[in-house]
């Protein structure tokens, strides 16, 4: 660390281990090309230009870990983990998590490879700040109008308030200890495999999660057409 610099309190840990088939590339997500690099290897380089991240671990897919390993090689200023990941997110998650040793960790979603470092550093930063909060998460106010639906049928059962409903993003940065012990409450009960995003079980723990506002342009890459737009963003 040079002179003056913030020092590196958090590590990176990035969900890669997806078979991406919504996207339907024919192969796993994180390694399909967005503007001539694979979409795991933008969030890498996101990664190595935040002033405030030291360390990654990537959940990468079991048959797919040495090209993980490549990847990584191209940051040696970043200290790299690759291990496999397990059947669902959450799990590739904690698997993850395991090979952490700082007292915070960002998790982050390979499909989302435009988050910028800023948001990376903010996300840091907020939690340093605020020793209330367990965890802080990208997010971005809701801008449709949101109807609701009787479970399995396309009728309208009434609209939503929009004020204050937020959609989760990623990075997702947490006290490692906080986020250890939810994911052993959860997996005690049985609801880790089934959580899409790692704040809820900090909720469910009774904990307080802050929302940090992202940039327009995080977005989540499911399909094809997804694939277009974060093209487009990056080349304006
Ligand atoms: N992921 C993971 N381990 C799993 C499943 C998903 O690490 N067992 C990761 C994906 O690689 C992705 C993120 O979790 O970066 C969000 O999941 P999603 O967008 O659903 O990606 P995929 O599961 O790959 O896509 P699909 O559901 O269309 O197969
Ligand atoms: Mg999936």
């Amino acid at each position: 660390m040079h002179a003056g610099a913030m020092p590196l309190t958090a590590t990176a840990v990035i969900a890669a281990a997806g078979s991406g088939e919504r996207l339907g590339a024919g192969g796993p997500k994180a390694f399909v090309g967005l503007a001539g690099r694979p979409l795991l290897a933008h969030s890498l380089e996101a990664i190595a230009a935040a002033q405030r991240i030291g360390a990654v671990v990537v959940a990468a897919p079991a048959d797919a870990v040495d090209r993980a390993r490549e990847l990584l090689a191209a940051h040696p200023g970043l200290e790299g983990t690759v291990v496999p990941g397990g059947p669902s997110r959450a799990e590739s998650v904690a698997l993850a998590l395991e090979h952490v040793a700082t007292d915070l960790v960002l998790v982050h979603d390979a499909a989302r490879p435009l988050a910028p470092p800023a948001l990376w550093d903010a996300v840091v930063e907020r939690l340093e700040r605020d020793s209330e909060l367990s965890a802080v998460i990208a997010a971005a106010p809701v801008t449709d109008t949101i109807k609701s639906a009787e479970p399995g049928t396309e009728i309208v059962t009434g609209t939503v308030p929009r004020d204050g409903l937020w959609g989760a993003q990623t990075p997702q940065g947490f006290r490692v200890a906080a986020l250890r012990a939810a994911q052993e409450a959860a997996r005690a009960q049985g609801r880790l495999a089934d959580a899409t995003d790692e704040a809820r079980l900090i909720e469910e723990a009774g904990e307080r999660v802050g929302l940090e506002p992202a940039p327009a342009g995080n977005i989540k890459v499911t399909t094809a057409e997804d694939l277009l737009v974060a093209a487009a963003l990056l080349g304006a």
